[in-house]
């Protein structure tokens, strides 16, 4: 069953980031961005990743150390369609690996080949690939393998790179992938060694596109770095042909982000500044949304760290200050919850602060 197939265009989807799109803020994206999609189904963003898993520690590690990555692969039926990413650069654990995420019942697998961490590049993996191709195209095949994907029971499989290492190397690279024939690639718009240093360049997704269509290839194309917004998103598809596109970062803060008529504050005034807003008028685009109040916004935060505690109580708490820093900020008196905030060690200390916070509010 290839899902991708059936998703109306243009597809708008939740990057994986580790430590941060963990099972917990998933599902309070999936609650307060649902809405109805083109398609007639109700949810948020069109598809959910998970954040990278070792698929040489699923298939090596001790039970203990099982448990743990196990731990990354939770997910909840509101996520879906949801994608599990896997590393590695050894062939046998990602056919092992992907038939273990087929087994519990991910819509697809998707091949991390362009994460920057050196860490990760020693073992031959992320953004490692794209300096062995090689090892890139049996990667995608034994991940098809194991994840049956030409057979009736089986998931798509995807892959997440980037431009180039060094330099920009799309028009070897992105063609020696088409040839695996993965459901979709996701283009994060720069090399490796650019890291998230420079723009995203989305002239080259543009680029993207066209060897795709040269090359008669059916693989979806995602354009991935710096979409800001729906609003963003969807000039960058205009511009670029894309398939769609990949939101990462907007999402800090803002559970909202994909729904069409809900919006944060700030985000409103991004609009109304940006070219963005085309020929709507400032008031065209702020009557459209529905916008989120600093009280709902601080209730959103507090009901996310209590469903992180809940479904990973053996994380460490400082998981979710990342997150506050993102919650707390653009409006008087923030400065001060966030400082507060990062002293707190529980839901109930958090939610306390917060309490007292909106005590002052309406006493003002
Ligand atoms: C904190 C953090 C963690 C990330 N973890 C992953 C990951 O696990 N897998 C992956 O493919 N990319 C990861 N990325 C990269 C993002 O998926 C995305 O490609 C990048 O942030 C650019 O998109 P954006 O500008 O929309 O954020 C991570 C990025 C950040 C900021």
């Amino acid at each position: 069953m290839n899902f991708w197939n059936d998703l109306p265009k243009p597809i708008f989807v939740l990057a994986p980031m580790a430590d941060v799109t963990d099972a917990p803020f998933r599902r309070m994206i999936a609650k307060y961005s649902a809405h109805e999609r083109a398609d007639g189904t109700v949810g948020g963003p069109d598809v959910m990743w998970t954040e990278f898993v070792s698929a040489d520690g699923l298939v090596r590690a001790t039970p203990e150390g099982k448990e743990k990555l196990m731990a990354d692969l939770i997910y909840s039926e509101e996520e879906r369609p949801i994608v599990a990413q896997l590393f590695t650069s050894n062939p046998e654990h990602m056919e092992k690996a992907a038939r273990l995420c087929l087994e519990l019942g991910f819509d697809g697998i998707d091949i991390n080949m362009g994460c920057p961490d050196k860490s990760i590049e020693k073992q031959g993996c992320g953004a490692a690939m794209i300096k062995n191709p090689q090892n890139a195209k049996e990667i995608i095949q034994a991940a098809k393998q194991g994840a049956k994907m030409r057979e009736p029971d089986g998931i798509p499989v995807s892959v997440k790179t980037r431009l180039g290492y060094n330099h920009d190397a799309l028009e070897e690279w992105l063609p020696a992938i088409l040839e695996e024939a993965p459901a979709v690639l996701t283009l994060h718009a720069r090399t490796r060694k650019e890291m998230s240093k420079v723009p995203a360049n989305w002239d080259r997704v543009k680029r993207a596109v066209e060897i795709r269509n040269k090359l008669d290839s059916e693989t979806l194309i995602l354009g991935n770095g710096d979409a800001l917004s729906l609003a963003d998103a969807e000039a960058k598809v205009d511009a670029t042909g894309a398939d769609g596109v990949m939101l990462g970062r907007s999402i800090f803060g803002n559970p909202w982000l994909f729904h069409p008529l809900k919006s944060l504050p700030e985000q409103i005034v991004l609009l109304e500044t940006s070219s963005l807003a085309h020929s709507s008028s400032q008031a065209e685009v702020s009557n459209k949304f529905e916008i989120i109040t600093l009280e709902e916004r601080l209730r959103v935060m507090v009901e996310h760290t209590k469903l992180f505690v809940e479904l990973l109580p053996f994380k460490n708490f400082s998981v979710m200050k990342k997150h506050y820093k993102a919650y707390v900020n653009t409006f008087p008196g923030a400065v001060e919850l966030r400082a507060a905030l990062m002293e707190k060690n529980s839901p109930a200390e958090v939610e306390e602060e917060v309490e007292l916070f909106l005590a002052t509010l309406t006493t003002k």
